[in-house]
């Protein structure tokens, strides 16, 4: 069986995507103080790409997470396996996730850092599956939504390769 990669949205359509999610963040953020949550793994490169495109001072914080589920599913059961280097109260946090697909995941996540008494929590998703929701959550910015197919490149990943890939493309078996 041989495996072929088809962009589904190319290196230049992302990029001038997170120029524009970087401007709108600018403006609602000014005077803020920021803090870019970068989920790990998959999140690395959107959060690197968009961080640069954000013109005010800011911390940038790594969340490491593994979700436990059925195969390629989430279970919504999250295990931090590395937490953030500081507090994080009377901030405004902002949680970058690569793509928001159950929902299970972002909710947790949501759930645990308002125990932090942050002073706002937002969500910044490149990609949302809403074909696959089965928990709602607030999405603040977006970059693409996208058919429920699975998806790799820019971060995200297929048994923990081609996240290298510079578009986001897809893996098709024939
Ligand atoms: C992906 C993604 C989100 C989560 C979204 O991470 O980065 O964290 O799944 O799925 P959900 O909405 O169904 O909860 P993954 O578990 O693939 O780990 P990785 O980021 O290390 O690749």
């Amino acid at each position: 069986m041989s495996q072929r990669i088809v962009t589904l949205i190319s290196e230049e359509d992302i990029a001038a995507r997170v120029k524009e999610l970087g401007r709108q963040i600018t403006e609602e953020y000014r005077g803020r103080n920021l803090v870019l949550v970068c989920v790990l793994k998959g999140s690395f490169v959107f959060t690197s790409d968009l961080a640069r495109a954000i013109d005010l001072p800011m911390r940038i914080e790594f969340l490491g997470v593994r979700s436990y589920g059925e195969g390629t599913t989430t279970s919504g059961v999250v295990q931090i396996t590395q937490d953030l280097s500081r507090p994080i109260e009377g901030e405004d946090i902002l949680i970058v996730e690569d793509i928001i697909d159950t929902g299970l995941t972002i909710a947790h996540l949501l759930d645990l850092f308002r125990t932090r008494r942050p002073n706002s929590i937002k969500v910044c998703a490149l990609l949302h599956k809403p074909s696959r929701t089965r928990i709602q959550v607030p999405i603040d910015y977006l970059g693409f939504t996208i058919k429920d197919a699975f998806v790799v490149g820019y971060g995200l990943d297929w048994a923990e390769k081609y996240r290298n890939l510079p578009s986001i493309s897809l893996v098709e078996s024939d």
